[in-house]
């Protein structure tokens, strides 16, 4: 079983991102059927909405690196890469395009929407599902984790592959869709869902003064101080589950319900139970920070692991198609 999944870096994770996904696809490496696990950050795909700030796009590549490490992404384990490394996967794109029916690409849902809304959009917008087929196929992909946005992609991947063999001939291996768990909704500084376009989000690297802040910033009720307060209707007490044992999350519950207990008391307890779960990754990923010679070694040791399996496939696409054969 080869899992492979591509992370876009748009900016610094959230504890959404982190329980409802980043948590998920790193668990996947220790999968007993895993063979391989592939990881790669997107970057060419990001390319399609960071443009023209290439010291931007370059950060956001590096960051997105440094989170996952530090989050424990194993690069023993599990294979780290960036995408625009391997160019055997636009090399694939191509190919897949020619053989890609229009109509497939004009139902998925970042072009229709835009479509719909009358905003202009570029072919890369509109060929975007063929390179992340690409970035699938190449990699004889079997599991790939994704939130349900991106199911829609994995079934075109599958389309394209099936086309594919049906025009050439068993070639491409067909993946499926592992879709993480959505049933953990993480609720965000106003109660509604967390989410980079709510701007209710709580950073897993933030700084710690500025954690603190965000933190003092979740809404609460106005129930007084002496009085007894409902856990579970309460944010607060929402989001320190997530990070809580069973025990200390009933030693909080019966805080609240005994009343004498200030918000504030149940801010500071989160604001401790967040410190120590990212106490080690902070540090792991300051440290990984500190030492960028040690980064770029992961990401190019992923790298020619990732080409060396993509030029496997392209070889047999070549082949398949009638290109010269590598
Ligand atoms: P945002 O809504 O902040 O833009 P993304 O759409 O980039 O977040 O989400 C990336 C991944 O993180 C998705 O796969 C999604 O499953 C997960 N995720 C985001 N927000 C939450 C949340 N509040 N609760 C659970 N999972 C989330
Ligand atoms: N499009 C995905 C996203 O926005 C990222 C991605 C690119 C991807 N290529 C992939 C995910 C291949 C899984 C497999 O989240």
């Amino acid at each position: 079983m080869n899992a492979l999944s591509g992370i876009q870096p748009t900016g610094r994770p959230h504890w959404g991102n982190y329980f409802g996904a980043i948590r998920q696809y790193i668990a996947l490496q220790d999968h007993p059927q895993r063979r391989q696990a592939f990881y790669f950050i997107a970057d060419l795909h990001a390319l399609t909405t960071v443009r023209g700030t290439p010291q931007v796009l370059r950060n956001n590549v590096r960051d997105a690196a440094l989170d996952l490490l530090a989050l424990g992404l194993d690069p023993t384990k599990a294979t780290l890469f960036r995408q625009s490394d391997v160019p055997q996967v636009t090399e694939l794109t191509w190919v897949l395009m020619t053989i890609t029916q229009m109509h497939l690409l004009e139902k998925c849902h970042a072009y229709k929407d835009k479509r719909e809304k009358g905003i202009p959009a570029d072919a890369g917008l509109f060929t975007y599902p063929v390179l992340m087929a690409a970035d699938i196929l190449a990699y004889d992909s079997d599991l790939v984790p994704v939130g349900v946005d991106q199911v829609q992609h994995v079934e075109v991947t599958r389309d394209i592959a099936q086309r594919f063999n049906g025009m050439y001939g068993e070639t491409l291996r067909l993946p499926e869709a592992y879709v993480l768990g959505t049933a953990a909704k993480v609720v965000g500084t106003d109660g509604e869902k967390m989410s980079k376009s709510y701007g209710n989000t709580i950073e897993i690297f933030e700084e710690p003064k500025k954690l603190r802040k965000k933190i003092n910033g979740i809404k609460t009720d106005s129930t007084p101080v002496e009085e007894p307060k409902n856990p579970d209707a309460d944010s607060v007490f929402t989001l320190y589950k997530l990070f809580a044992s069973p025990e200390e999350q009933e030693a909080l519950a019966a805080r609240y319900r005994a009343g004498g207990m200030g918000y504030g008391e149940a801010k500071s307890a989160l604001y401790e139970a967040a410190m120590s779960h990212f106490g080690e990754a902070r540090e792991r990923r300051e440290a990984l920070a500190a030492d960028p010679g040690t980064l770029e070694d992961i990401l190019q040791a992923g790298a020619a692991k990732a080409r060396a399996k993509a030029q496997e496939v392209v070889d047999r696409v070549r082949r398949a198609v009638g290109l010269s054969s590598g």
